[in-house]
């Protein structure tokens, strides 16, 4: 594998890096991802997060073991548990079906990872240029959790998009949901976007509706962990409301996601697996409760119905609401 340094994966030759998502934005700490029985770890405490993240940081942990000369059956059973550290995002059994053919020839394997993250970081790009024709200039833009450079190896899939548009001179103010429980929104997207010097507010969940009925976001962008057949797609829980509120005040609702987030074997949302989290994520913040032990449910993503979708920004096309319903996601990519 070739050095490389992303803004949250790093290969320095010898150690393969992840920063430590849950430390932002006060500490950087850079934890070895080496190891696969540590990679699912950091996966799933979300130190490692974001669909397009997760099936490359997967993918390079799996080489690594390659690298270190593990023998079949010491990477088949990383390869099981690394596939399984996260049920929603797609994006993690897409990049590990790829090396599954691949276990018997680590030379092949690992080389399959690199590919695997030079596309990412393509597909980023892809969606950017598709994404960014649609932003006008002078319009508010609202955003729910992480999509940036922390959440792929790229420039990202909503907040690439952002980004691109603001590189293009265009005079946009974006609105960041703060994205309860685990404020990937408010923690992690308010400190990229500060970086890239675009302008922001941080706002919480349920100010979103607000924002839209006053007209100061004319359009919200958001990532995906999964896009069913016909359109629908998990994100984070909140995306749904989010859209709910922008049909209702007349806003634009735009997923962005790479082909990789698409699962065709999902005809709709139903099918999709939806991640149940600890309670203790939402009686208290940071490790710190703050509610009593009463019952808690904690889905980690919702799905949003097709029906709210103004346009679903690929990295290779943009499919409106109308064309997604009428299947045009499998002819695309089936
Ligand atoms: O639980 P997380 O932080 O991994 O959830 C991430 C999201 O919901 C993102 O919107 C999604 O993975 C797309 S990111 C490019």
């Amino acid at each position: 594998m070739r050095i490389f340094e992303s803004l949250a994966l790093r290969y320095d030759g010898r150690r393969l890096l992840v920063l430590d998502q849950t430390a932002l934005p006060f500490r950087e700490d850079w934890l070895e991802g080496n190891d696969p029985a540590a990679m699912v770890g950091h996966i799933q405490r979300l130190s490692v997060r974001g669909a397009p993240l997760i099936g490359v940081a997967a993918a390079c942990s799996l080489a690594c073991h390659a690298m270190a000369g593990s023998g079949q059956a010491e990477l088949a059973a990383a390869w099981s548990a690394l596939r399984a550290a996260r049920p929603t995002a797609v994006n993690l059994m897409w990049a590990m079906d790829r090396l599954r053919p691949l276990l018997p020839r680590p030379e092949a394997l690992i080389a399959e990872a690199q590919s695997i993250l030079d596309e990412d970081v393509r597909l980023c790009e892809g969606m950017a240029e598709h994404g960014a024709a649609l932003v006008q200039d002078g319009e508010g833009l609202i955003t729910h959790c992480n999509t940036g450079g922390l959440a792929t190896v790229g420039i990202g899939t909503a907040l690439g998009v952002i980004r691109r548009a603001h590189e293009q001179g265009k005079r946009i103010h974006v609105y960041v949901d703060e994205t309860r429980p685990l404020l990937q929104g408010g923690r992690l997207t308010t400190w990229e976007l500060q970086r890239l010097g675009i302008p922001c507010t941080l706002i919480t969940d349920s100010m979103a509706a607000l924002i839209l009925r006053d007209g100061r976001a004319q359009r919200a962008l958001v990532g995906s962990d999964r896009v069913a057949a016909n359109g629908d797609f998990a994100n984070k829980v909140g995306t749904y409301g989010l859209a709910v509120q922008a049909r209702h005040h007349g806003a634009a609702f735009h997923p962005v996601a790479p082909f990789s987030t698409v699962d065709l074997a999902c005809p709709d949302g139903a099918a999709i697996p939806i991640e149940e989290r600890a309670p203790e994520e939402v009686r208290g913040a940071q490790g710190r409760p703050w509610a009593p032990e009463v019952p808690v449910w904690n889905p980690s993503f919702d799905v949003t119905p097709v029906a709210y979708v103004t346009s679903l920004v690929l990295d290779r096309a943009v499919l409106t609401c109308q064309q997604l319903q009428a299947g045009n996601l499998a002819t695309l990519l089936g």
